[in-house]
């Protein structure tokens, strides 16, 4: 049985997921996190649905052995691959993500709609369903290599990535940008001065942390007068935490 004191875990291919768990982190301040990125087996995105479960498969049993209340899969591939057999098996409440595209279409005026996210993320039944819901105006756009360069903090080459993508659209004709992979949270600014001012640019972190929110008071699960936290954990290397931390004071909104 989970008690209200116990860790939630969350975990991503590496250190994207970093940006939902600052949201959960501001949300619920009171909280302990144990936050698990599987840099060794970076990227999910390029990998079939089946390779990710079982990467996904050893992450999970890692943090259940530290007593997990819940579990936050801060990435959106691994939600399309392993969300519906992982609450089936577990015992725990099981959160995920998808690309935000449902706050996009709510915007949207008579434009296109870019939703960028990993090859894998677009091509899962998870988000045709998501496409036939919303996804009215909306195009796919894969990234493949675009989460390696945020794992390597590279600007220059994200900058470059992201210019050449956008120079293949009429941009004054885009409403909405949706960020569908964690990773990309982390280039909201450099999009935002990237594109014309009236694009709107959704990502889910906000949105997952106020669904971890809702899901915890239902199970009369929400940690009571403890001093929150997190402790960072990789498949990698000490460098792999020493980046999570960095990106940990990175603001984000
Ligand atoms: N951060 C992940 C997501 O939200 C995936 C990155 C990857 O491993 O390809 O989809």
């Amino acid at each position: 049985m989970s008690s209200r004191q116990d860790p939630v875990g969350v975990f991503d291919s590496g250190v994207g997921g970093i940006s939902a768990l600052q949201a959960m982190m501001r949300l619920l301040p009171g909280e302990r996190f144990i936050y698990y990125g599987d840099t060794v087996n970076a990227p999910y995105g390029t990998k079939s649905s089946e390779e990710v479960l079982s990467c996904v498969r050893i992450v999970v049993d890692r943090l259940l052995a530290q007593g997990i209340k819940a579990l936050v899969i801060a990435c959106n591939t691994a939600t399309g691959a392993a969300a519906a057999p992982l609450r089936r098996e577990l015992d725990i409440p099981v959160i995920g993500m998808e690309p935000a595209l449902k706050p996009a279409s709510e915007v949207r005026k008579d434009g296109k709609i870019l939703v960028l996210a990993t090859p894998l993320t677009l091509e899962q039944e998870k988000f045709r369903q998501l496409m036939d819901k919303y996804g009215e105006g909306a195009e796919k756009v894969p990234c493949p290599g675009l989460m390696e360069l945020v794992e390597h903090d590279d600007t220059a080459a994200s900058r470059a990535y992201l210019r050449d993508i956008f120079s293949r659209y009429d941009m004054d004709r885009v409403d909405a940008i949706v960020l569908g992979c964690t990773h990309y949270v982390f280039l909201k600014d450099m999009i935002r001065e990237m594109v014309p001012p009236g694009i709107a640019i959704t990502e889910g972190s906000e949105g997952t942390a106020r669904q971890l929110r809702r899901v915890l008071q239902r199970n009369g699960l929400l940690a009571e007068g403890t001093e929150g936290g997190v402790t960072l954990q990789t498949s990698g290397s000490e460098n792999d935490i020493r980046i999570m931390k960095r990106l940990l004071q990175v603001p984000l909104q």
